[in-house]
């Protein structure tokens, strides 16, 4: 007798009734999602991480989806360079929680399928259906030399990708012994119990930005987080973006969940919120390790224009690498949590710059006002 249902459906509305979904992005990673120097910065230390989530699980929020990163970016903060592996993180992290989904990221090139197969089975029971899978292929040629394994040409990584996740869920459902033969992948005689808690699998998720990584999505995926939904304040933008992704995948029989992810620095007053995103993303900004990151996409003074780099140096920074910042009064938060939720985006990972301290606020005064407008239902 299991202890809980897990049908797919409850996976994917894990396990509760919000229509926006909320959790936190990159809490495994030193300095979380803000490149900065200011001393409060996230640690990443497993104390630190493990306190997050019972905070969290115990607030309501929704899921925790960490980073597979490693190695740092460099700058004066080494920004990234303590990370967290990322299922052994989701494992420690479901064991101490009840609720919510956590997340394991897993660069495909770098796992076995057959190992990361068993590694989610095993983290799906421990958290009784609540675990999910973030599928990467690697964009960063730094970490692969690490390891000395050749990152493959951009498209030629979703190719792989798709005969990594082909064995994974083969492993996850077929029964008795099966082979597998592929381009890139040959395997004899396979054999993989038990199987995922419940009747079901766990959660997939995809984030990549090129055709090749959004139609990876749309043929494997339950969830394609997207870094800017259109313009994310923009109901418009947003709702443009969600019913492009949404139309594309029904045109492959499938249905999925649009996600994105973004900052949040919710203070009592706009003008306290407003002065600390400046001093936290601007004027104590780690550049080199911004620049560290640019230059992994190839984007250097020496690759573009000086000014065209520092105008996109910028932007990065202002842009929390990534991320719309939500800034000001929990209103307006609020205000703006919702209108991506109006707009058809299923749920957001979001970033603070020292989340142990700031997500607490977060839930005290946003999640009741979301709760009021009918986002969310009351914790
Ligand atoms: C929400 C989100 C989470 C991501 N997580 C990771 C990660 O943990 N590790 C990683 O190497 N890349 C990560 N990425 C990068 C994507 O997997 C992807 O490689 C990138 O968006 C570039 O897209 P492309 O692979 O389609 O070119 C993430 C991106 C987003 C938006």
């Amino acid at each position: 007798m299991l202890a809980r249902s897990a049908s797919m459906r409850d996976r994917i509305a894990m396990y509760n009734g919000n229509a926006l979904k909320i959790g936190l992005f990159g809490a495994n990673c030193s300095s979380g999602r803000s490149a900065t120097t200011v001393p409060e910065r996230w640690s990443a230390s497993w104390r630190d991480c493990l306190a997050l989530a019972r905070l969290a699980d115990a607030a309501g929020l929704d899921f925790m989806l960490p980073i597979a990163r490693w190695k740092g970016y460099g700058g004066d903060t080494d920004f990234h360079g303590r990370s967290l592996e990322t299922i052994t993180w989701a494992v420690g992290l479901l064991g101490a929680t009840k609720r919510m989904t956590v997340f394991g990221t897993v660069h495909a090139p770098l796992f076995h399928p057959l190992i990361a197969a068993k590694e989610f089975v095993t983290a799906d029971h421990i958290g009784e259906g609540r675990v999910g899978v973030n599928i990467v292929c690697g964009w960063n040629e730094g970490e692969f030399d690490m390891f000395g394994v050749t990152l493959r040409e951009h498209d030629t990584r979703y190719a792989y990708a798709q005969e990594w996740i082909d064995i994974v869920k083969a492993a996850w459902e077929r029964d008795g012994t099966f082979d597998y033969e592929g381009e890139f992948l040959k395997l004899n005689a396979v054999r993989a119990y038990p199987k995922p808690y419940g009747d079901s699998r766990p959660l997939l998720m995809n984030a990549g930005s090129s055709d090749a990584g959004q139609a990876f999505a749309l043929r494997n995926c339950d969830a394609f987080f997207v870094a800017t939904a259109g313009s994310r304040t923009s109901l418009a933008g947003s709702a443009a973006k969600v019913a492009e992704v949404k139309a594309a995948a029904q045109q492959l029989g499938r249905e999925i969940e649009v996600f994105t992810v973004g900052q949040v620095i919710c203070r009592p007053t706009q003008q306290e919120a407003d002065d600390y995103y400046q001093h936290v993303n601007i004027e104590n900004a780690d550049w080199g390790a911004i620049d560290g990151m640019l230059a992994n996409k190839s984007i250097t003074p020496q690759t573009i224009p000086a000014e065209e780099y520092y105008a996109k140096r910028r932007y990065f920074a202002a842009n929390a690498v990534g991320g719309y910042p939500f800034v000001g009064t929990p209103d307006r938060v609020a205000e703006e949590l919702a209108v991506i939720s109006q707009a058809g985006v299923r749920g957001i990972g979001l970033s603070f710059v020292n989340y142990l301290n700031e997500v607490p606020y977060f839930c005290d005064e946003v999640l009741p006002r979301l709760a009021r407008t009918g986002v969310r239902v009351k914790h």
